[in-house]
């Protein structure tokens, strides 16, 4: 049994990590913090009431070291580098949520997050928390860089032919939609029901910060950097992101070559569920689950290869898959807890 600390409990991606944890059969949920929030779990959190007796204060690092083994940081950026190494010095091992360990540059972080980073050390020595491309490193990491939700479902989506068909792939299109629990739990006028429902827009078109994380970790899969053209929307439903990826081939490949390549990569993953042929992910398959599902199809006359992505950016965007490191870093089953 290991003793987990939630930092951040009061917002989106916290209370799905508690709410999954609580049923975890080898974790206690010994700290949880947030910053203004007070109070106990039960009343933060109805849904919760019964579940635990729990009490949320604010985070402070001497009883976080004190009471737990690993601590998922599901705070915003800049304040998980704050926190970061007074954990890691501490010896409890940290799963951050949020973009301050996914970008290995301080340069690279300063022109996309516009903020300087404090912690470049720890930095360099993140390991990137995809378990389905870095298995290995996560299971030996003391500090985890939990992924960005639309840098999962797209690396997912283009990692098996990335990696084998790089010098094929002309251009990338990574057209992603996101329900509005992508923006956290603060409230805001343009994530507010009147603006959102019955609504659909894109935003920081071409601009949005996961494209270094994407573009990073794509480079590491492939001989020649490829860049990507990615926009974002903003979809009228709570939580879920399906992304449509177009992939300009120069020559023509096989559709169904295509799909064995997928299967094959995702063979031994319990979270990646590769479609058949007739099939088209949805939504709603995925929405409070873990898993990462994906269908493909061509138009062969103009080698054009379409990937379909969909995940709970709440759960394999976020909470699920820290909780996915977390079983593989204190080596228990990797899906404990998840399934
Ligand atoms: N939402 C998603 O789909 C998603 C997916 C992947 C990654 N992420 C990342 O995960 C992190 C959390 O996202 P979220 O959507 O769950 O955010 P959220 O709903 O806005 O919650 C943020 C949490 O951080 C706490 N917090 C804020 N400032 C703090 C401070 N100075 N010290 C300690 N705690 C502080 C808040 O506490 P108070 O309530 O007291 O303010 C709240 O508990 C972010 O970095 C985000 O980018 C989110």
């Amino acid at each position: 049994m290991i003793k987990v600390g939630i930092v951040g409990v009061s917002g989106y991606s916290g209370f799905t990590a508690l709410e999954l944890l609580l049923r975890h059969p080898n974790v206690r949920v010994t700290y949880v913090s947030a910053n203004n929030t007070r109070g106990k779990i039960s009343d933060i959190w109805p849904q919760l009431k019964n579940r635990t007796k729990l009490y949320c204060d604010q985070f402070d690092v001497t009883k976080a070291a004190g009471q737990c083994d690993v601590a998922l940081l599901a705070v915003p950026h800049t304040i998980a580098m704050q926190i970061t190494p007074k954990l890691l010095k501490a010896g409890v091992k940290v799963i951050d949520l949020s973009g301050d360990y996914r970008l290995g540059s301080v340069a690279t972080y300063k022109k996309w997050y516009k903020a300087t980073h404090t912690d470049p050390r720890n930095l360099r020595k993140a390991v990137y928390g995809l378990p389905e491309l870095y298995k290995e490193e996560i299971k030996k990491a003391s500090l985890v860089a939990n992924p960005g939700c639309y840098p999962t479902a797209a690396l997912l989506g283009l990692a098996p032919l990335v990696g084998t068909h790089c010098e094929l792939i002309e251009s990338i299109i990574i057209d992603a939609k996101s329900g509005v629990t992508g923006a956290g739990r603060k409230a805001s006028v343009a994530f507010s029901h009147g603006e959102v429902s019955e609504n659909f827009k894109a935003y920081k078109v071409l601009n949005h910060q996961h494209v270094p994380e994407i573009e990073r970790y794509l480079a590491k899969l492939c001989t020649h950097s490829k860049a990507i053209n990615f926009v974002p929307h903003l979809l009228p439903v709570n939580r879920g992101i399906l992304e449509t990826i177009y992939v300009k081939l120069s020559s023509r490949v096989r559709l169904n070559r295509c799909h064995k390549l997928y299967t094959n990569f995702f063979k031994v993953e319990p979270f990646v569920r590769v479609f058949g042929l007739e099939e088209q992910v949805e939504l709603k398959n995925v929405v409070k689950t873990n898993f990462c599902d994906i269908s493909l199809a061509l138009n062969d006359q103009k080698n054009l290869l379409v990937i379909t992505v969909a995940i709970d950016n709440l759960v394999k965007g976020a909470a699920g898959q820290a909780i996915q490191n977390m079983n593989l870093m204190c080596g228990f089953s990797e899906s404990e807890g998840l399934l």
